[in-house]
């Protein structure tokens, strides 16, 4: 019996295989490769001794899916499949609402027909959408801000209702922070395509001479020192996060939801003088505007996922800084 891994080359999806693998699971994956690289599976091979299964395959095409399903023993699901850019949802919202909501519809119709009720959903924490109000907490109510969180809003209320509908699914909606870092080897990690989006990719890309500087959105937030404060993770907390839903599957009844963070919240200031410290290596940034749609500071409440999960983060923003630098030095332009 084996899991599969929706998107599982991609970033999150890569570290998730790796550690379903070293764990004793049969792993599966199914990526159309639009924001990931055929190497991804190499990479896992060298790590694990294993290299899973790949279906190169659309997740909007029905029939494909329900082929897969055909030809192999599934037991249970992670869907990490979908674009996840905020700033490209607002330019594209149809995109982001078709590729996120219609695929994961398909997903779960091909899932009910051929009765495979287990799946852990990726979601993420800007579900919560409002500012100054970390330490969010699972029950708070959702109010995303953009077209790529309102997917997941979305996405998520779809799974209560199906869950709802037939008590033999169990569906668990994991709300991401922010992930970091890469895996110790530095074979696999995050390759943002074309001109970073988020922090850490841009602060590795200038520390490694791809970028000139840094851009600092804004040091005027209530903040400590007045610049973002947000929940780094890291990537590999992030994967294990994962084995601990899957396990807790077992015994769940219905659906259920999990903050996945630190609980501690990091600002960019901080970021770039840990990095800087535990790489010995220069970061040049520059303060300009704030970016449109941010918010001061975004922190998990880990109370829920210690107590039920029995899951807590343990790697350290060191760990994190030094993995990501890690990662960049070995591929610095990507896979
Ligand atoms: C972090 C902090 C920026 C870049 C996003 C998504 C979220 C999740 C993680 C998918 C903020 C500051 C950033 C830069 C900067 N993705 N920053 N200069 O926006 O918290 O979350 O990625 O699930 O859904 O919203 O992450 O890394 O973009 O920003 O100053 O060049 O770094 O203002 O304070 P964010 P980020």
């Amino acid at each position: 019996m084996a899991i599969l891994i929706t998107g599982g080359s991609g970033y999150i999806g890569s570290h998730t295989a790796v550690e379903l693998i070293q764990a004793g699971y049969e792993v599966i994956i199914v990526d159309n490769l639009s924001n990931s690289k055929p190497e991804v599976c190499n990479r896992i091979k060298e790590i694990t001794g294993i290299k899973p299964k790949f279906y190169e395959l659309n997740l909007l095409n029905e029939a494909g899916l329900n082929q897969l399903f055909d030809n192999e023993v599934i037991e249970s699901v992670i869907h990490f499949a979908g674009y996840k850019a905020v700033g490209e949802s607002v330019d594209k919202p149809l995109a982001y609402y078709e590729n996120n909501v219609t695929s994961t519809i398909n997903l779960c119709k091909v899932m009910q027909a051929h009765q495979v009720n287990k799946l852990i959903f990726s979601s993420s924490a800007t579900v919560y959408g409002q500012d100054g109000i970390s330490p969010l907490v699972e029950t708070l109510p959702l109010s995303a801000t953009n077209p790529y969180g309102n997917s997941k809003v979305i996405i998520e209320n779809i799974l209560k209702d199906l869950s709802a509908s037939n008590p033999k699914w169990q569906i668990t909606s994991l709300r991401y922070f922010n992930p970091i870092g890469a895996h110790q080897s530095g074979l696999i990690g995050e390759e943002p395509s074309g001109i970073p989006n988020n922090l850490l990719p841009f602060i590795t890309q200038v520390a490694i001479g791809k970028m000139v500087k840094l851009a600092v959105f804004g040091n005027d937030y209530d903040t400590p020192d007045g610049t973002g404060v947000r929940d780094y993770i890291h990537v590999l907390d992030l994967a294990k996060g994962h084995i601990a839903a899957l396990n807790q599957l077992e015994e769940q009844k219905g659906y259920d939801v999990f903050n996945l963070g630190t609980g501690k919240g990091c600002s960019v200031l901080d970021i770039i003088s840990t990095f800087e410290l535990v790489n010995q290596v220069s970061v040049p940034y520059m303060v300009v505007e704030r970016r449109p749609g941010d918010i001061a500071a975004c922190y998990a409440d880990t109370h829920k996922a210690e107590q039920v999960l029995g899951w807590q983060a343990l790697y350290t923003l060191e760990d994190m800084c030094r993995d990501s630098w890690n990662w960049q030095k070995k591929n610095p332009d990507g896979y």
